[in-house]
């Protein structure tokens, strides 16, 4: 091991428990041992997902949150003791291999609440219509602390109000439920939250709390609830037990669905500074012993769920800080980086490192920095793809249901929560694989059917691996994008597969194999406008074929567009997006904290947007659109054409001709089949491999 990861493996306590080193793993919902909200029990094959892990040099898991009660039914968790029972034996193991465990307990999320599909028809005047809606959700999920609130997802809806009869309900719930954590062996509990605006978040800052009782007005009394839950859990279940708090140092909040950007000057709304060196006393003096932090809430989402254009170690300067101000650990989480986590630690500036999404990724993480063998490390690119892939359109709706979606899954490793899914073990009947392209699809193929025991030649035309992901890598903030095809590189290189760079296949007929993979990509869409030939697909100006000036149109606001323009203006241009539709970053499946967060940063960085507005020219010097309030005409030096992509088809099985030509039975996958995602590419890399294998 590098010595500058030595501080890392320092043991340390909280409470009276000792940890064996400064990693956290911290909370994901879809890595819980107990699942609630839909239905009570304990989570199927979860107990893999731990055992991947857990002599992986992890000192404290903290399994995602776990409701007081159901989403639908009220269910009580206390009132269950049963679920705990299959937890045991899971614990037991974590315990063997030296680490320990803390549950993290929930109050809820008030206003933060997704409302599940089923339930939205029942919304009227802005109310859940409760009397006629036939699957009730309780009104324990659907209440705040001021009624009439507006729901993050969907402002339109409003809240009603969570009675300080409800509060001293949750309050005894809490006692009884980190009761039966106890008797299950778990070494203490966290609560959630004062943190990232749910409920309890919500109780403590001002801008969500109006209430004229003693849980609003001053800190003390906007901070009453969640120190009434730990005084609770004390009492019963000793003062030993200890309680860690997920907590946000600041909101970074401008607004109801308005975040702060990193450099941001602005008026928080939320928990400022200031008042979290006071909070944090307050909530020390009720009885937590350990902070486990970061910022944000779900009006920027984005602190608390660092996305790709969040700086690496986004939250470290605000938990240093706020560690001045308690005598108890703090844990810092947000894309820490090892490097700054060890001297952090070293210096007594926090105590540990709170790891969440690179765990997802990487199972074994810890154990290679341990082990010094760093560049096996499959990095985490926080896209959030299948782990929290909860589309949003910072208030303009969403498409999810809370109760169905993939949660804690990974788009870089498939393996993750759905262990049972892949065999490991070689092929039944190795076969000689030919693959015709060397992007993520082609490589991902290529080391998954090597590991299995084929012997596979890959075909790559150009001088490059990596594909359309070399352009989707090149922006300046894609600094880990850029490590993953390294790591890609490296990982067909040790594979054992044939790799035939510069090497064109005109024809599948001429390759000698039984099985042809063909992931040959995409096409960069065009537009039927006139001018549109001057114009540089976004792809080939992601791969440096053109430089741009200072105002280039930018005509697509999708996800590559937008990104592009943040890359302009992070570059001093002054670029400008032209959109059909009514909103930025506007496909399914990307998560609300990354579209939000490039939303922000354009409006940071003033990127002039026209939204609904479409293309009728590309001029020398200027751009004629056509926008909600008539025809304009924007100077400009470079256009940049962004609107998606059409599969390649060349290979296509017209082609009954083909059919006979070819013997080897072939597959079509990746982008060339459908165009989508990092995701579906690599799942279907996966699941071929599968497929042919057994
Ligand atoms: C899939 C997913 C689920 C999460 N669920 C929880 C949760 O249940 N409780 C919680 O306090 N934080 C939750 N978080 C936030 C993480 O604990 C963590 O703070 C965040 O991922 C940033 O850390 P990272 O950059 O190391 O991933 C979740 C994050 C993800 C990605």
């Amino acid at each position: 091991m590098n010595d500058i990861y030595e501080p890392l493996f320092r043991p340390w306590k909280i409470r009276n428990v000792e940890i064996k080193n400064r990693i956290v793993m911290l909370p994901m919902e879809g890595t819980n041992m107990i699942q609630w909200e839909a239905k009570t029990g304990f989570v199927k094959g979860i107990d893999r997902f731990y055992r991947d892990r857990k002599d992986n040099n992890i000192g404290l898991f903290i399994p995602g949150l776990i409701p007081m009660i159901s989403i639908v039914g009220e269910k009580w968790l206390y009132k269950h003791p049963e679920v705990f029972k299959p937890v045991k034996p899971v614990v037991n193991e974590i315990h063997q291999s030296g680490a320990k465990i803390f549950f993290q307990l929930s109050a809820g999320s008030g206003r933060s609440m997704l409302l599940p599909p089923t339930l939205r028809p029942f919304i009227k005047n802005g109310l859940l219509n409760r009397a006629s809606s036939k699957v009730l959700m309780t009104k324990w999920w659907w209440s705040a602390p001021d009624p009439g609130e507006p729901n993050v997802w969907d402002p339109k809806v409003k809240m009603e109000e969570f009675t300080t009869e409800m509060i001293s309900r949750f309050v005894y719930a809490f006692g009884q439920s980190a009761k039966l954590c106890r008797d299950a062996g778990i070494d203490g509990v966290e609560i959630h939250a004062v943190h990232e605006g749910y409920l309890l978040d919500q109780f403590a800052v001002p801008y969500t709390n109006h209430r004229e009782d003693c849980y609003g007005g001053s800190l003390e009394n906007r901070l009453r609830f969640a120190c009434e839950i730990v005084r609770e859990i004390k009492k019963v279940c000793g003062d030993d037990y200890p309680v860690s708090l997920r907590y946000s140092v600041c909101s970074m909040t401008r607004g109801f669905n308005a975040g702060a950007v990193p450099g941001e000057a602005f008026n928080e709304v939320g928990r400022s500074l200031a008042e979290s060196e006071q909070a944090i006393q307050i909530l020390e003096k009720a009885g937590y012993d350990m902070f486990n932090c970061d910022n944000g809430t779900y009006d920027a989402w984005y602190w608390a769920h660092p996305p790709v254009y969040a700086p690496l170690n986004m939250n470290l300067s605000y938990v240093e800080h706020i560690r001045n101000f308690t005598s108890k650990p703090v844990v810092c989480a947000g894309r820490m980086q090892p490097e700054t986590a060890a001297k952090s630690i070293a210096a007594g500036r926090i105590d540990a490192m709170g790891v969440g999404r690179q765990l997802l990724c990487d199972p074994e993480y810890i154990t290679k920095i341990k082990e010094g063998r760093l560049d096996e490390i499959r990095p985490c690119i926080a896209c959030h793809g299948a782990c929290l892939p909860f589309n949003g359109l910072n208030g303009k709706g969403t498409d999810i249901d809370p109760l169905h979606v993939e949660m804690g899954r990974c788009v870089l490793n498939p393996w993750t929560n759905n262990e049972g899914r892949y065999k490991k073990t070689s092929a039944k009947h190795p076969k000689k694989i030919a693959v015709v392209g060397g992007g993520i699809a082609g490589m991902e193929v290529a080391i998954q059917a090597s590991l299995r025991g084929h012997s596979v030649d890959l075909y790559e035309k150009s001088g490059r691996l990596g594909g359309v992901f070399n352009a989707a890598a090149a922006m300046s903030f894609k600094e880990k994008d850029r490590e993953l095809l390294q790591w890609y590189g490296r990982q067909l290189n040790k594979s054992g597969a044939t790799v035939h760079m510069n090497t064109e296949v005109k024809d599948l007929a001429s390759l000698h194999a039984d099985i042809i993979v063909v992931a040959i990509g995409a096409q960069p869409k065009t537009l039927p406008i006139p001018g549109v030939e001057t114009a540089v697909t976004a792809v080939d100006y992601l791969n440096g074929s053109t430089e741009v000036g200072d105002r280039t149109v930018i005509i697509g606001g999708g996800l590559t567009g937008c990104e592009i323009a943040y890359d302009l203006a992070l570059k001093g241009k002054h670029p400008v997006i032209v959109e059909m539709t009514g909103n930025l970053v506007g496909a399914k499946g990307i998560c609300m904290a990354n579209s939000s967060m490039l939303r922000e940063l354009l409006r940071f960085h003033e990127v002039k947007t026209y939204l609904n507005s479409s293309v009728e020219s590309i001029k020398e010097g200027c751009v004629v659109i056509k926008t909600p309030d008539g025809k304009i005409s924007i100077p400009k030096d470079a256009c940049i054409l962004s609107v998606g992509y059409n599969p390649d088809k060349r290979f296509a099985p017209d082609k009954e001709k083909k059919k006979t030509e070819i013997s080897a039975k072939t597959y079509f996958i990746g982008d060339c089949d459908k165009v989508g995602s990092l995701k579906t590419v690599i799942r279907q890399a996966y699941d071929l491999v599968q497929d042919i294998s057994y």
